[in-house]
């Protein structure tokens, strides 16, 4: 059995909606920001700060490889999974891919004034925002099996639209 692998920009509900899904398909769920902070012990901002972000995607790569060798979960993927070719090539091998698009005005009002996401400690988050969502679009369509168009769903009509593709 494929995984079920959940891309999208932060505040996109990746964590919310993988969670709820691995619930109807009664699947494991796990998320790979929070199996980095597991086995480093630390949260993910202290590894930025470390570490930079190179030595965090080192970290994520790995743990997702690691992850996607285990039949049968629901993986929620943080953000940036899709910036290196090795993951999207794991994911497009053992996982059937969800994309959840959600407009970027949405994702600032969900991330704004947390602490626990280190690339939007910036002056113009929603500017930063943009920026990713540009870098990143063509990226997250080229993993994906299945685009919800998270603008028209909330989180539970979210699960049974993608249930439906499943
Ligand atoms: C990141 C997203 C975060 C986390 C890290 C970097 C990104 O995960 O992996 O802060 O590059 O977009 P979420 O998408 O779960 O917030």
């Amino acid at each position: 059995m494929k995984n079920v692998v959940l891309v999208g920009l932060m505040g996109s509900g990746k964590t919310t909606i993988g969670r709820l899904l691995a619930r109807r398909l009664l699947l494991p769920f796990v998320d790979s920001d929070h199996e980095v902070e597991l086995r480093t012990g630390v949260r993910i901002p202290t590894i930025f700060d470390v570490e930079g972000e190179a030595g965090f995607r080192r970290r994520e790569a790995l743990t997702i490889a690691a992850l996607m060798e285990a039949p049968g979960i629901v993986l929620a993927t943080g953000g940036g999974a899709v910036l290196d070719a090795g993951n999207r090539n794991t994911m497009k091998r053992n996982g059937w891919v969800v994309y959840l698009d959600v407009p970027v005005r949405q994702l600032y009002e969900r991330t704004r004034n947390d602490p626990n996401r280190p690339l939007l400690r910036v002056p113009d988050p929603l500017g930063r925002l943009e920026e990713l969502r540009r870098q990143r679009d063509p990226l997250y369509r080229e993993v994906a099996d299945f685009i919800l168009d998270g603008s028209r769903y909330h989180s539970s009509s979210a699960v049974n639209r993608i249930l439906k593709e499943w």
